[in-house]
């Protein structure tokens, strides 16, 4: 069994969606129950080391088992379980169904932008009971972190030497920082998956991708000042798609498997990645929430 106490910082921490519930590449050398005022996160952190010592806290988002619904998971109890860390940066994958043909099933995107189709339903702020703040969110996800993470993966042949040779993936990432290129993602409350007139719907608004889990999260981390990235893994077409049969969950748990070793590795590299060349990743959204407090002191 781990130490129930990890003495020092975590800067880094991965969040793993469907099909990643640990990281088998690391090794494991503390595992925490944290306990915040918002509850407890959807399972316990674990803090796993590279081979060169760096730490990083993992935590599985629908608990170790996969028995939260996205709509349950704690995600107020999460974030601030990673801050509670030290936690700088988060990168989190996720399972997402696409919503463009350029998208195929077990491609990767990184997403820049974000539409809340959730309904209202999810805690989605720390601030309330009589305390107001308004944090900017025009740029929902952390632009270094994107750059760091699409700098360290080929858009093409990122797979090479891992398990899957027979797949070829492509890394979706936006070129530009600005313009028109964004890659959406539509977060929906679910449990059930779109309907095919939605889902026709969410590509009229340019949307890329579909996911029940961005948010609050990425809302939550920003209030947090932690710097936000999700790697969302392709594993259906949605329901848009009519030359292909509608999204079941057979083909998304199946998708999702064939991606999670993959996954698993990509995560090593990425966590190789920031403990190198990560350590101002965060420092520019320190203090950002200064300003953005509204009630006034009394
Ligand atoms: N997660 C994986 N595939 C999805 C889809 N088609 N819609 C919403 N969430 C998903």
């Amino acid at each position: 069994t781990l130490p129930h106490v990890y003495d020092g910082e975590v800067t880094l921490a991965v969040i793993g969606g469907t099909g990643l519930y640990d990281l088998p590449n690391l090794r494991p050398v503390a595992r925490l129950t944290v306990s915040t005022p918002w509850g407890f996160p959807s399972a316990p952190i674990t803090v796993a080391k590279t081979d060169s010592g760096f730490p990083v806290a993992f935590l599985a988002r629908h608990g170790k088992h996969h028995d939260l619904l996205p709509s349950d998971v704690p995600s107020r109890a999460n974030i601030a379980a990673l801050k509670h860390l030290g936690v700088k940066a988060i990168i989190a994958f996720s399972a997402v169904g696409s919503l463009q043909p350029e998208i195929k099933p077990r491609d990767f995107v990184l997403p820049t932008q974000i539409i809340d189709r959730t309904k209202g339903i999810r805690p989605s702020t720390f601030f309330e009971k009589g305390f107001v703040a308004h944090a900017m969110f025009g740029e929902p996800f952390d632009l270094k972190l994107n750059a760091l993470i699409a700098n360290a993966i080929p858009s093409q042949g990122f797979l090479e030497g891992f398990d899957k040779e027979d797949v070829a993936p492509t890394l979706h990432t936006k070129k530009h920082t600005n313009g028109d290129d964004d890659l959406t993602i539509i977060c929906m409350e679910g449990p059930q998956f779109s309907t095919r007139a939605e889902s026709k719907l969410y590509r009229s608004w340019g949307g890329s991708i579909i996911n029940m889990s961005v948010l609050p999260e990425a809302k939550l981390a920003r209030e947090a000042e932690i710097a936000y990235q999700m790697i969302c893994m392709s594993t259906d077409y949605d329901s848009w798609n009519e030359s292909e049969e509608p999204v079941t969950v057979e083909t998304v748990v199946g998708n999702l498997k064939a991606n999670s070793a993959n996954a698993c590795k990509l995560a090593a590299k990425l966590i190789d990645e920031f403990a190198e060349k990560g350590s101002e990743i965060g420092e520019d959204i320190k203090g950002s929430m200064k300003y953005a407090v509204s009630t006034s002191p009394h």
